[in-house]
């Protein structure tokens, strides 16, 4: 790979940006200052040093990101702020896109990479990986909805949902919740307790497979995996 095509994709500046930081001489390959942009590097094997810092490639990135509300789970919309507006622009040059969507109002866990084949199995409904949501519902959460959606419940468009895990951490005229599902119709919580007669008032994404939302994340806020977590998504 030429060497200002691979700075350039590291988000290191626009190829005529890393022209001057090449004609700079802040550029050396294995301890040899570089100034050709059309010199070839294997980022495999060559030590690629950018003002004395070493340069690591990588084809994928893989971000955790704490959605807030108000922002869409898209690259790109119209009108509104997608999650990709949120990122620095040195993890925008590697062109993630979010693995399945949260709805504008949810919050929570939201896996953002370039890596389509991990997209990809992660949102297979033959893996059936499961996601657990926190909820807040308005109108008392029984045992009963409890087996409702053990059995699955049927959706207003006639759909049986295959059996989710509900948990109520508290019940009252407000109940708190968690749901584990292992499908991602449109809308499916907010849907399922539709079904059940009662309206969910805030939702919160908080794991998906092996992944659990990092609570040091603030709303808006993401960082890149960590090498177990990785492993963990990759092994599902
Ligand atoms: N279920 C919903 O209703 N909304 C979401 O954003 C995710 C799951």
């Amino acid at each position: 790979m030429r060497i200002d095509k691979m700075l350039a994709n590291l988000g290191y500046g626009s190829r005529k940006d890393v022209k001057k930081l090449l004609k700079d001489g802040a550029v050396l390959v294995n301890d040899e200052k570089i100034k050709d942009p059309k010199h070839h590097v294997n980022p495999e094997t060559d030590t690629v040093t950018l003002n004395g810092e070493v340069i690591e490639y990588k084809e994928f990135i893989y971000l955790m990101m704490n959605k807030p509300p108000g922002v869409i789970s898209a690259t790109e919309d119209s009108q509104d702020q997608t999650v990709i507006d949120l990122l620095e622009m040195e993890d925008q040059v590697f062109e993630p896109f979010p693995v399945g969507r949260l709805d504008k109002d949810t919050e929570g866990l939201l896996l953002l990479t370039n890596d389509g084949q991990l997209a990809h199995r992660l949102l297979s409904p033959k893996k059936h990986v499961p996601k657990t949501y926190f909820a807040v519902i308005d109108g008392e959460v029984t045992a009963g909805d409890i087996e409702a959606f053990k059995k699955g419940v049927t959706l207003d468009d006639g759909y049986l949902t295959k059996p989710g895990e509900l948990v109520i951490l508290k019940s009252g005229l407000r109940s708190d919740i968690e749901l584990t599902i292992t499908e991602g119709k449109f809308h499916q919580v907010k849907r399922m307790f539709q079904a059940v007669g009662k309206r969910v008032v805030y939702l919160k994404r908080i794991s998906m497979g092996s992944l659990v939302l990092d609570d040091s994340l603030d709303l808006g806020e993401y960082r890149e995996l960590t090498e177990e977590e990785l492993e963990g998504l990759i092994e599902h």
